[in-house]
């Protein structure tokens, strides 16, 4: 597993996003309601839009474009729309440091 800092939990706002590139990826770290940290990829499946720019609502998020509904959790476009965007696994240290997870090999960093 690959693993590198992107951010201190604290700069991001609940609700909001932060994005990071790695190995070329756009990333979106989103913030939840409950505090929890989601990351995935920052690219909508329908045309590209960008997911940090939508409005969060629980675990989704709707993209700003077309109001497609995505989960942040396995990252499958809700129905009746289809698709899915590369979700990561997010840990936070005992100092609120943020890092990002990713198979090796998935990604070229
Ligand atoms: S680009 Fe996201 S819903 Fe159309």
């Amino acid at each position: 597993m690959e693993r590198i800092m992107v951010a201190r939990a604290s700069e991001i706002p609940a609700l909001r996003s932060r994005t990071v590139t790695v190995g070329g990826m756009e990333i979106a770290i989103f913030k939840l309601s409950s505090g929890e940290l989601r990351a995935i990829e920052n690219r909508c499946p329908h045309k590209n839009g960008k997911l940090s720019e939508g409005i969060v609502c629980d675990h989704h998020v709707f993209c700003p474009l077309h109001d497609w509904k995505i989960n942040m959790k396995d990252g499958l476009v809700q129905a009746p729309d289809e698709g899915c965007v590369t979700t990561f696994s997010v840990e936070v240290d005992e100092e609120g440091k943020v890092y990002l997870l990713w198979e090796k090999g998935s990604l070229s960093a």
